[in-house]
């Protein structure tokens, strides 16, 4: 049994909708057990126990979300030099933009000597205006697709030993 972490962070729903369809892809895996946990209730010892993973986050003030980073920082020196070669992809959910929080992501994903398996995954809501933006996020079912797809992939990885 293969363990694939999803670890995500949400305000409005778009990031949560994108991370619960990539949990859903890597499920249908035989022989894949997917933890998809909050940013705020993940830890080290979640991340030591996955064989991959996928981190999912909004992008907030062209940075991931604050409570995506208080979970790097609170698990980043517990994973350093014993988790180097384990597969890795991105989800984004952004307004307009996406790649600040990409580049942070795979900055940290460096240090901890990851492997993407796949380009990272920015969905945009276009959300502008304060209401907007506030607004609960309805994702197309094509654009979760794509989420759905990449969770299958890195879990068929993992079973198969590709990664
Ligand atoms: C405080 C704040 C700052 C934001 N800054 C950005 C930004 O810098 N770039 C961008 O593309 N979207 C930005 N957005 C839009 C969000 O990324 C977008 O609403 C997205 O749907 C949030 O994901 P969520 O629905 O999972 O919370 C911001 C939203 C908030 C609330």
């Amino acid at each position: 049994m293969k363990t694939m972490l999803i670890v995500f962070h949400s305000l409005t729903g778009g990031t949560r909708q994108m991370a619960e369809a990539a949990a859903r892809g890597g499920a249908a895996q035989a022989g894949i057990q997917v933890d998809l946990v909050e940013a705020s209730k993940a830890g080290a010892a979640d991340v030591l126990r996955a064989d991959g993973y996928i981190f999912a986050t909004p992008e907030n003030l062209a940075a991931m979300a604050g409570m995506m980073k208080d979970f790097f920082d609170r698990t980043y020196y517990d994973a350093l030099d014993r988790i180097g070669g384990r597969p890795y992809a991105i989800l984004v959910c952004a307004g307009s933009d996406g790649q600040n929080a990409v580049r942070q992501i795979e900055r940290i994903a460096t240090g901890w000597r990851l492997r993407a398996i796949a380009d990272p995954i920015i969905i945009c809501t276009h959300a502008q205006t304060p209401e907007a933006i506030f607004a609960p996020k309805l994702l197309p079912p094509q654009d979760l697709s794509r989420c759905e797809e990449l969770g299958s992939a890195l879990a068929a990885g993992l079973t198969m030993g590709i990664f």
